[in-house]
């Protein structure tokens, strides 16, 4: 009886503070605006408690009345609040990324911190961010007397689209995000993954996301209504969508809005919107591009088991690190090194300590040490986490003991425990439980069938690289991916964070070893191919951006070709990045700066095109030397894909240059300063 009248009196007490604010007008609103006011954001509390947020871009509105709120278990809604109270906040600072594609990152925002209270009295605190890029909001349930377990069925946070949109979309899954991307107007995405990317038809450019997923299950958005969108949760086995204990923060919900295709690129707001970096001495974390034994078996040329065809031998690991010391390559990963490939798919399948017989990893990585090369290691689960968990400390502190510092892992099958999904909660608690252990060891990661990215590389930047993406593999064994796919990826999942794609291949026909391949994936129809010309592979190790960057092809296939020499001591941290020109899924021109030397990459789809470069973004007054690669005359990424040219000339920023791309080709170039 007590507790009952405490609520009254807490509503009431509430209730007086919300109309004393607000004597005549029928809701209650607040406004923030970015710094130099593009975007302007709006909290609405209607007289009935409902809470919303609207957002105008340089004085258009973009979206319309939003909902926010959640359905905790027990069918009860936590959607109708009370306003206690604000804060607001100005933050501008320029911050330092470990590796990235700039090395001076700019943070500005104002924020809002609006205190509620909803009709059971219980707290929630909801964030606004307006930046000029963007927009982010969060929800927080601070800690408070009577509540501890928070238990979400449904988050019911909407943004309703205002205006007409076409988009680029790829199915919302589960477990996967290895998806090729529709381009479609907007009623046609019905349930899409993000970083879900839209063009307004007044040319504004949108990429909705999420930062910072911390302890909470991935987001996916399902349409619910002409212009509406409602953020869709990926659940636990029991059906709960997130469980969790107070304070409990949400991971933000990200807008960038850009007017060209490039400011979705070059928009930092998803690492912005992430706690600064958690680990002291970064000394150990070191971007690279490495090469390794992993096509080969994608091929099927060899296998990851043991046996006539194994893979990862002590003699192929040192050809492979004879090659990358050779070509300034610094790493090499190895693939299929350790015990249990021939359990895949069964509970406790891998031995993540002992090598097979074949394997003498001891002798490999102290030969690279000679070398000057790092071997990334590799832990496959199959996706058995349990298993994982149980054997990690013992298997990092091993690689640890012998000198590799990298790890790729990979989840590729189920999810044990049976039953959860590889986006849900249960699977975000894993992957960042390994994130937070390798960075204990001093181990940099590579994820493959990981969670999406969000931005959490700022906070633990051993968190290298991930998959996530329908990557070069599929060119292995299936269909594969259209010139049109990673045209398109770095306006979608690229907005995430970065990508192992790993491209880089130059047998496009994958002729070379075409009598020794095996069959071994049911997608593979025999007619396989990367379909894409050689410039088109080298203009993605530069587009596709990561700080780990796998040249995939293998050796025999590099050696002698004159191309790889762009690859030789290819930077993958720089210190500005700039989108020179682009269109969504048709062609994207991206420029790199380390030091005083740029690299230009610049990919096309299925159609040829030419593409003018103006210089302009070279320092005046100063000469440079540029290497060209670019498509031969003849190229064509179906009938000659292995067409190219290479030319040298000296160039100055008032020069431009005019690439000529082939079908599914590429261009580029290699600027060096003449001091
Ligand atoms: C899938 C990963 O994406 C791929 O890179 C790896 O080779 C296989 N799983 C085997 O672990
Ligand atoms: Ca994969």
């Amino acid at each position: 009886m007590i507790f009952f009248q405490n609520k009254i009196f807490l509503f009431v007490t509430v209730s007086c503070l919300f109309f004393s604010n607000q004597s005549i007008a029928r809701e209650f609103t607040q406004t923030i605006s970015s710094p130099s006011k593009l975007v302007e954001v709006k909290f609405i509390l209607q007289q009935d408690g409902l809470a919303f947020w609207s957002l105008k871009y340089k004085g258009d509105t973009i979206f319309n009345y939003s909902s926010l709120g959640f359905v905790l278990k027990g069918n009860d809604s936590l959607n109708r609040f009370r306003w206690i109270k604000n804060k607001t906040k100005y933050k501008n600072e320029n911050w330092k990324p470990v590796w990235g594609q700039s090395s001076l990152i700019k943070n500005e925002y104002n924020e809002i911190k609006i205190e509620l209270r909803d009709f059971k009295g219980r707290l929630l605190n909801f964030y606004m961010r307006a930046y000029d890029d963007g927009f982010a909001f969060r929800y927080e349930t601070p800690n408070q007397p009577g509540i501890t377990d928070i238990v979400i069925m449904s988050e019911e946070s909407r943004i309703s689209f205002n205006g007409k949109y076409e988009c680029w979309w790829s199915w919302a899954d589960y477990n996967t995000l290895e998806k090729l991307f529709y381009h479609t107007p907007l009623d046609s995405a019905t349930h899409v993954a993000t970083p879900f990317t839209l063009k307004r038809s007044n040319n504004v450019y949108l990429s909705i996301h999420e930062a910072a997923i911390e302890n909470y299950s991935t987001m996916t958005l399902k349409r619910d209504g002409e212009q509406n969108y409602k953020i869709n949760l990926a659940p636990w086995a029991d059906g709960t969508l997130v469980k969790t204990k107070t304070p409990m923060f949400s991971p933000w919900r990200a807008i960038i809005i850009a007017d060209k295709p490039g400011g979705l690129i070059e928009s930092n707001l998803i690492t912005n919107l992430n706690d600064t970096c958690q680990i002291k001495d970064v000394s150990w974390i070191k971007p690279m591009t490495y090469v390794g034994i992993w096509w080969e078996m994608h091929l099927g040329i060899s296998k990851w088991i043991l046996g006539e065809k194994h893979g990862a031998t002590t003699e192929n690991a040192k050809r492979y690190i004879d090659f990358a010391s050779k070509h300034y390559v610094k790493g090499v990963l190895i693939e299929g090194w350790n015990t249990g490939w021939e359990n895949w798919g069964k509970k406790d399948a891998f031995d993540f300590v002992t090598p097979y017989k074949d394997f003498n990893l001891k002798e490999v990585v102290k030969y690279a040490k000679t070398k000057g090369v790092e071997i990334i290691g590799h832990h496959e689960t199959g996706g058995d986490t349990e298993s994982y968990e149980k054997h990690i400390e013992e298997a990092f502190a091993f690689y640890k003991m012998l000198g590799i510092n990298i790890v790729k892992t990979g989840y590729a099958g189920p999810v044990v425990p049976v039953g959860e999904y590889h986006h849900g909660q249960c699977m975000v608690q894993h992957y960042n439980k390994v994130m937070k252990l390798a960075a204990k060891y001093k181990l940099m990661l590579d994820v493959h069938e990981p969670i999406v990215l969000s931005g959490l590389s700022r906070t633990y930047p051993n968190l290298m690289t991930a998959e996530g993406v329908r990557g070069m593999e599929w060119n292995a064994w299936s269909d594969g991916n259209p010139p049109s796919h990673t045209c398109t990826l770095p306006f979608t999942r690229g907005i995430a964070g970065p990508m192992d794609y790993t491209p880089g291949i130059f047998d496009i026909d994958l002729s070379a070893h075409s009598k020794e391949r095996e069959k071994w994936n049911s997608l593979d129809k025999g007619n396989s191919a990367v379909h894409s010309t050689i410039a088109n592979q080298l203009a993605l190790m530069l587009v596709l951006y990561s700080p780990l960057q796998m040249a995939a092809d293998l050796p025999e296939n590099y050696e002698g070709n004159k191309a790889f020499s762009f690859i030789e001591n290819l930077p993958t941290t720089w210190d500005e990045t700039k989108v020179i020109d682009a269109s969504i899924g048709e062609y994207l021109i991206i420029a790199r700066r380390k030091e005083n030397n740029w690299f230009v990459g610049a990919i096309t789809n299925e159609n040829k095109r030419e593409l003018i470069i103006s210089l302009n973004f070279l320092e005046n007054n100063k000469e440079y030397n540029a290497n060209i690669y670019s498509d031969g005359n003849d190229a064509d990424f179906e009938t000659n894909p292995e067409s190219l040219l290479i030319n040298e000339m000296k160039i100055v920023s008032t020069d431009s240059v005019t690439l000529k791309l082939a079908r599914g080709g590429g261009a580029c170039l290699k600027i060096k300063i003449i001091e």
